[in-house]
């Protein structure tokens, strides 16, 4: 475990935002949590809990504690076909996902190139190009404020769109420290993406494998999401909006252009990235805060962006975005007020 004081987290969160916090612990074996919590409850500040920092927003200074955790290790228990794997929550998710690919296990080939750790795949349940981190799911170990260390099997976990028990009633009360994946040893492919499915006939690929979708992916997603290592950002700032068929088909009344997709619950998401494009704010930029020229719905660090920058423009975004269409964007990215 290790703790440093007044830290600046620019390189820890993939925005780029120089935002300092008063302390910083380290923690790199789940036994260190319990000293590492008492420790952050000593120094009487609020503390919070960080992974590879790609999904948060520091709005400003943290007054408080970062806990990062840094837990490594990938184990595996064959079972027959599958295999699942046993993960340190601080496993970069794509050295994971390279991990499969080089031992032949599908299941997260289509999960390529996301940003961020193994261990705030749950809290959010990742997802891209039609499949989402709770199609592989097996179970998790944390730390649960109140109770100690604990297992959650899938369903305890309540998975939703982008959504979780850990971002709802046990947001802040607990930390994951290793999630297992069922993977298969035949591969099984979701092709059901319609950009994943052009891109392969558009390279020639006929008989695809997890290498071939792992790199159409990539390649889709290079095309239009932009490298946090060279533009700061946090992927989709805001989730797309589930809205009922008759809302959206009265909006789509309205709006003949609008984009949706229909969900196996019977709503619609609608796509956030038009809604923001159609309200004028695609590429815009105020200061180095701005939106991506190439995707509406990821804001972007130019430079030197203050965390405060980036939340006013994506204030200005939800405005406008309720203003012109009666719908409220809400953030995907955990906002650091
Ligand atoms: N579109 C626009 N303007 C844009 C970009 C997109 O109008 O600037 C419209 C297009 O019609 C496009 C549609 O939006 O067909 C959907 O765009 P895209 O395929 O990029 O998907 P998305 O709904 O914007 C979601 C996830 C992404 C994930 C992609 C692919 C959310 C909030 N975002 O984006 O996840 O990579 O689907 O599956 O659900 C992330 O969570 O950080 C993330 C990048």
């Amino acid at each position: 475990m290790q703790v440093h004081k007044n830290f600046n987290l620019q390189a820890l969160n993939t925005f780029g935002i120089a935002a300092t916090c008063k302390y910083l612990i380290e923690i790199h074996e789940a036994e260190e949590i319990p000293k590492a919590v008492d420790m952050a409850v000593h120094f009487g500040l609020p503390y919070l809990i960080m992974g590879g920092g790609s999904n948060m927003l520091f709005t400003g200074d943290y007054a408080g504690t970062v806990l990062r955790l840094c837990i490594d290790g990938i184990s595996e228990e064959v079972d027959g076909d599958e295999v699942v794997l046993h993960v340190g929550a601080g496993v970069v998710w794509d050295d994971l996902v390279n991990y499969a690919l080089d031992h032949g296990y599908a299941g997260i080939e289509n999960l390529a190139l996301i940003p961020g750790t193994v261990g705030a795949s749950p809290v959010q349940n990742i997802g891209a190009y039609g499949v989402e981190l709770q199609d592989v799911f097996e179970s998790l170990k944390g730390y649960h404020l109140e109770q100690g260390f604990v297992a959650y099997d899938k369903k305890s976990c309540q998975f939703g769109y982008r959504q979780s028990i850990f971002k709802g009633s046990l947001k802040g009360k607990f930390i994951v420290t290793e999630v297992s994946l069922r993977l298969n040893k035949k591969a099984v492919l979701n092709l059901q993406y319609g950009a994943i499915s052009s891109e392969l006939q558009r390279q020639n690929i006929h008989a695809p494998g997890i290498q071939d979708v792992a790199q159409v992916v990539r390649s889709i997603r290079t095309s239009k999401l932009p490298d946090p290592s060279k533009i700061g950002n946090a992927g989709s700032f805001f989730k797309n909006p589930e809205l009922t068929e008759d809302q959206f088909n009265q909006l789509k009344s309205k709006f003949p252009d609008l984009v949706g997709f229909a969900t196996p619950s019977g709503m619609v998401k609608a796509s956030a990235a038009w809604l923001i494009e159609s309200c004028g704010l695609k590429g815009v930029r105020r200061g180095d805060a701005g939106t991506y020229e190439k995707h509406a719905l990821v804001l972007v660090n130019h430079g030197q962006a203050t965390g405060g920058a980036l939340w006013a423009l994506a204030q200005e975004i939800q405005l406008a975005v309720a203003q012109k269409f009666g719908i409220s964007l809400e953030p995907e990215v955990n906002i650091i007020l």
